[in-house]
C-alpha cells in the first residue's frame, strides 16, 4: 500500500513559487493497477516521481507498506528503491548498450553476481519475448520492443511496485494494446502494484482497477474505475469519460429526429447485470409509450459491463413517469439526456 499524506510540492522559479502539488491525500492499494489521469501540467509526473523520492515533497509523507519513505536515510532509501521499478514514455534506454546490457544495469548497480544476472536476464528476455534481440542495440528496435526492454529492466530486481509515466503515449494503438496486456500480466502473475500516469482515458478503461483524476495539483476525484466511469462527478472527469463513453447524444442523431421534442430524450445507464433487452421489451409491452432507441454503446471495465442507451419516450406524461419508475426499479439509472452540447 502506498499512501500520500498531506503531500505538497513547490518549485521555486525565478523568485516565484509554483505549487505543483497541493495537499494530496491518496491511498494506492497493494496489488492494484492504479491510474493517475489529468491534463498536461496537472502534476501527475511530479506525484509519481515522489513515490521513489526522485523528488522530495515540500510537505507531507510518503508511506509505503507502513514505512515512512520521507524519513529514511540515504542508504535505506537506496535499498528500498530497489523494490520500485519505473518505465518512461521515451524508454530511456542507453543507446550505446545492447538490450542485454541495458537490462543488466539495475542488477549491476545492486551488486548481483554475474551468474545470477545472466540467469535473470534469460528469464526476462523470455518473458518479454525478445530472446532474438539480446545483442541488438536500441536503434534496431521498434517502439514496442524498446518499451519491452524498458519493462524488463524495471523488473530486473524483482520490484514490488512498478511506476509507469505515459508508458504507452509514444506507441501506436496496436502496440499500446500489447504493452498494456504485458503490464496486466505482470500485475496478475507477479502481484506487482502498478501506478500508471496517463492522459488517455482508454488506457485507464482497459487496465486500471482504480483511478484518481488530477487537476491543478489536486486530486479532484478518485475511486474504483467502475464507479468513476458510471458516476463521474467532476466536470473534468466527465470530459475524460466522454472520450470513451459518449455522455451526450451526438448532434447528427439529434438533427434527424422526427419529433424535435428534446425533453423526451433520456439517457439510460445499465450497470452489471441489468439486461438491456429484456427491460426494454417489457417496458414497451406494459406501458403505452412509443420508444425510439437513438444511440447505444457499452464498455466492460474490470469485468463489469457499463451500457448506455439514449432513447426518446413519447406518450402521456403520467404513463412516461410510470415507465421511468419501472426502469429505475430494474436497476437502470435514468436521466434526461444532455442534448447537443457536444458532437
Ligand atoms: N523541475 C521543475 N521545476 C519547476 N517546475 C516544475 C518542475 N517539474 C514540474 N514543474 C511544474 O509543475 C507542474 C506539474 O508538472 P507535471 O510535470 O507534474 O505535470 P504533468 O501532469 O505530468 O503534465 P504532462 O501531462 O504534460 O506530463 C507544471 O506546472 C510544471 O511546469
Ligand atoms: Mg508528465
Amino acid at each position: 500500500m502506498i499512501q500520500f499524506k498531506n503531500i505538497s510540492k513547490h518549485y521555486q522559479l525565478k523568485g516565484q513559487t509554483l505549487q505543483a502539488l497541493d495537499n494530496i491525500n491518496l491511498t494506492i492499494p497493494e496489488g492494484s493497477i492504479f491510474g493517475l489521469i489529468g491534463y498536461s501540467g496537472a502534476g501527475k509526473s511530479t506525484l509519481i516521481r515522489l513515490i521513489n523520492l526522485l523528488e522530495r515533497p515540500t510537505r507531507g509523507q510518503i508511506i509505503i507498506n507502513q514505512k515512512d519513505f520521507t524519513a529514511l536515510d540515504a542508504r535505506s532509501l537506496r535499498q528500498e528503491r530497489a523494490n520500485i521499478g519505473m518505465i518512461f514514455q521515451h524508454f530511456n534506454l542507453l543507446q550505446t548498450k545492447t538490450v542485454a546490457q541495458n537490462i543488466e544495469i539495475p542488477m549491476q548497480l545492486l551488486g548481483v553476481s554475474k551468474e545470477k544476472r545472466e540467469q535473470r536476464l534469460e528469464e526476462l528476455l523470455d518473458f518479454i519475448d525478445l530472446k532474438h534481440k539480446k545483442n541488438a542495440y536500441p536503434d534496431e528496435l521498434s517502439g514496442g520492443q524498446k518499451q519491452r526492454v524498458g519493462i524488463a529492466r524495471a523488473l530486473a530486481n524483482h520490484p514490488k511496485i512498478l511506476l509507469c509515466d505515459e508508458a504507452t503515449s509514444a506507441l501506436d494503438p496496436q502496440t499500446t494494446k500489447s504493452v498494456l496486456e504485458l503490464l496486466k500480466k505482470i500485475n496478475k502473475e507477479q502481484n506487482i502494484t502498478i501506478v500508471m500516469v496517463t492522459h488517455e482515458m482508454d488506457v485507464i478503461e482497459s487496465v486500471c482497477d482504480h483511478v484518481a483524476v488530477m487537476e491543478a495539483g489536486q486530486v479532484i476525484e478518485q475511486g474504483s474505475t467502475v464507479d468513476i466511469f458510471s458516476h463521474p462527478q467532476h466536470p473534468t472527469t466527465q470530459n475524460f469519460i466522454q472520450t470513451v463513453l459518449q455522455h451526450h447524444l451526438p448532434v447528427n442523431i439529434l438533427n434527424q429526429l422526427e419529433h424535435q421534442n428534446h425533453h423526451s430524450i433520456y439517457r439510460l445507464q445499465f450497470l452489471g447485470k441489468s439486461a438491456q433487452q429484456t427491460v426494454i421489451q417489457t417496458l414497451i409491452k406494459q406501458y403505452d409509450v412509443s420508444l425510439n432507441i437513438l444511440f447505444a454503446n457499452m464498455t466492460e471495465i474490470d469485468g463489469t459491463v457499463i451500457g448506455q442507451m439514449f432513447i426518446q419516450l413519447l406518450g402521456e406524461e403520467n404513463t412516461i413517469k410510470h415507465a421511468i419508475v419501472y426502469l429505475e426499479e430494474q436497476g437502470v439509472s435514468v436521466a434526461q439526456a444532455a442534448v447537443g452540447e457536444q458532437a
